[in-house]
Formats: structure tokens, sequence, C-alpha cells
């Protein structure tokens, strides 16, 4: 089968599309013939050598598929359409998964579609509402608002009743996501008087030098969910701000946990958010779609920020 391979950790010049050999199921997984793959900034990182594979997983990014099954275990016919994520390896034309960790398409939903959303939505989700408990008329900031999982959790405060407050570099993507209240941030250490009222719950996507001015925005025993860190790892933490607001800071990912908990993830999707898509308030926000022959391309335009929602990569 041909997969992109990671032939050089030196970026998405790196990268190869290449035959190798197509995965063996095991017992209770599903063989998937993978159809179109969700891009995320975890595969970027992965290409520069920042962000391995997990042990076990061929050097081949991807953490999220939509696809048919081959051959199947309980519960799954052939032919039936089933998205997911993986820790690695969607970024290849057969994929083998753990039965209890994939989701049924729903017809309403494209190829295109469902490989956009379940990384992005149960990123959201899992850290602003099952860990934040981030409830109704509660004023959430979401850093990097036009980014995949930013628009996702612009949509899940809209369908909760929770007031979305999104920042971002660009004047057009806090526009296009149609978040409560926008705050252009030109300049990371100074945007806190700019969010309005105290932020109860911060669903932090950029980290660095926009953490001590998060800490500042936040409301007394607020939380502040640390899930990605685009703009960097580091941050000075004015822990006089932490102490005296009582805040939580809480860390997150979801590529290192265990096939249990991924199991939970994929039926907490398929009980709480799939009925929502179903009903039209929530549905993919897809920026980009482009052959896997120009995967590096994609990966390309996701470095140079200018993408806006999710990128799909098609077989
Ligand atoms: N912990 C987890 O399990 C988990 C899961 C999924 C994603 N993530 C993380 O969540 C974040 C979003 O992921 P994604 O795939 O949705 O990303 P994405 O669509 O590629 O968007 C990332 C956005 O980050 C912003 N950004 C980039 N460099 C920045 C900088 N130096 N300073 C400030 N903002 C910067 C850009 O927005 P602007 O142009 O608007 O500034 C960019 O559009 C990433 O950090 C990712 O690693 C974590």
């Amino acid at each position: 089968m041909r997969a992109l391979v990671i032939a050089e950790a030196e970026g998405p010049s790196g990268l190869q599309l290449k035959e190798i050999e197509a995965p063996q199921p095991q017992k209770g997984e599903l063989l998937v013939k993978v159809k179109a793959a969700g891009l995320n900034r975890a595969d970027l990182l992965q290409t520069l050598g920042l962000y391995p594979a997990p042990p076990g997983y061929p050097d081949v990014p991807g953490l999220e598929f939509c696809g048919e099954v081959l051959s199947g275990g309980p519960g799954f016919k052939k032919g039936e359409r089933v998205m997911g994520l993986t820790p690695a390896g969607a970024f290849a034309e057969q994929l083998a998964i753990d039965c209890k960790q994939v989701i049924k398409v729903p017809k309403s939903m494209s190829d295109t579609e469902a490989a956009a959303v379940v990384e992005a939505f149960s990123t959201a989700w899992d850290a602003a509402w099952l860990q934040a408990k981030v409830k109704k008329g509660q004023r959430l900031l979401i850093h990097a608002v036009g980014s995949g999982v930013g628009t996702a959790a612009v949509q899940l405060a809209r369908a909760f009743k929770v007031v979305s407050v999104g920042t971002s570099r660009t004047q057009k993507k806090l526009d296009q996501s149609g978040c409560d209240e926008k705050v252009l941030v030109e300049e990371p250490s100074s945007f806190a008087s700019r969010c309005g009222a105290p932020i109860d719950v911060c669903l932090d996507l950029v980290g660095g030098a926009y953490f001590a001015e998060t800490l500042e925005a936040m409301a007394p025993r607020g939380t502040v969910m640390v899930v990605g860190l685009t703009a960097g790892p580091s941050a000075e933490v004015p822990l006089r701000t932490v102490l005296s607001k009582r805040l939580h800071v809480i860390g997150t990912t979801l590529r290192s946990r265990g096939p249990k908990e991924r199991a939970a993830l994929a039926q907490g999707f398929t009980r709480t958010l799939l009925p929502l898509f179903k009903q039209g308030h929530l549905k993919a926000e897809v920026g980009v779609v482009k052959p896997f022959s120009e995967a590096r391309a994609a990966f390309e335009a996701m470095a140079s920020n200018d993408t806006y929602g999710k990128t799909v990569l098609t077989w």
C-alpha cells in the first residue's frame, strides 16, 4: 500500500509517498481502507522529528481518518464507513484499528467531512467541557480561534450556550470564526484588557508568550487548559496571579492516551457529539482539501498559518 512516509525529519520537504507493508489487523481490530485523513499540527511537528510516532507505529503521520471497513470485527460490516483517531499512521491507504475506537459515519457526512471532525471536536470537547467543565452562560477564551480545534470550540460553545471569546493574529480569521467576542492579538503581552469581562475557562492552543496574559484575563477560580503550544513551549508564569485568583492550570493531550481512554473518547463522541452533527448544530469546517500527491503543499500551508479550519488529504 502507499503511505506518506517521513523519509527525512526536516519538515514537509522530507515527506515521500512510498510503498510500505500493509498492516495486519490483530484480534478485535478492523482493517480500514482510508479514503481521507485530517491534517493536524502534531503531524507537522512529527515531520520535524519533534513529536515522534509512539512505539510500534511506523514513521507515518496522520491522527484521524475516514474510510471503509475491508475486514472486520464484531458489529461492523465490510464496506461500512467509519472514522476515528489513531496515535499515528492514518496517512496510509490502509489502517488497522481496535473496533472499539472507531465511530460509524452518518449518511449525512461526506468522507472529507468525517476526516475533519474527530480530532478537533474531541480535543475541544474533552478539554473545555469534560475536564474544565465550562457551563452554560460562562465565558470561554479560545486562542487561535481560526485553527481546526478553535473553529470546533466556537461551534460547541454556540451549541451549549457558552460565550466564545476568540483570539487570532488575523482579523479575517476572527471574522470567519463567528465567535461572540473577537480579540485581535498584535502583541501577545497585551491582550487581557481587551478580553472584556473575566474568563471562566481558557482553551489555550498557543501557550508561550500568551500565557501570562491569559492568567491576567481569568476570573477567580478559572481554569486554563493547556492544549497546544504554537506560540512556544515555555512561558513566564506570574505565580502571584495563580495563587491570588486560585486558578486551575491543566495540561492535556489525546495522542498519548491508551486503548481504554481512546475507546471512551470514541463512545463519548458517538453518544454526545454525533447527534449534534446529525441535527445540523455542528459541522465540519474544512478549509483545504488536497490529494495525498500534494501533501507537502498542504503541510506547508499549515506551517505558514495560511489555513482556516481543517485541512484534509484524500486518496
Ligand atoms: N493536546 C491535544 O491533544 C491536541 C489535539 C489537537 C490539537 N492540539 C493543539 O491545538 C492547537 C491547534 O491545533 P490545530 O491542528 O487545530 O492547528 P491549526 O489549524 O494548524 O491552527 C494553528 C493556529 O495557531 C496559530 N499560531 C501559529 N503560530 C502562532 C504563534 N507563534 N503565536 C500565536 N498563534 C499562532 C495560528 O492562528 P492565527 O493565524 O489566527 O494566529 C494558526 O492558524 C495546536 O497547538 C495543536 O498542537 C492539541
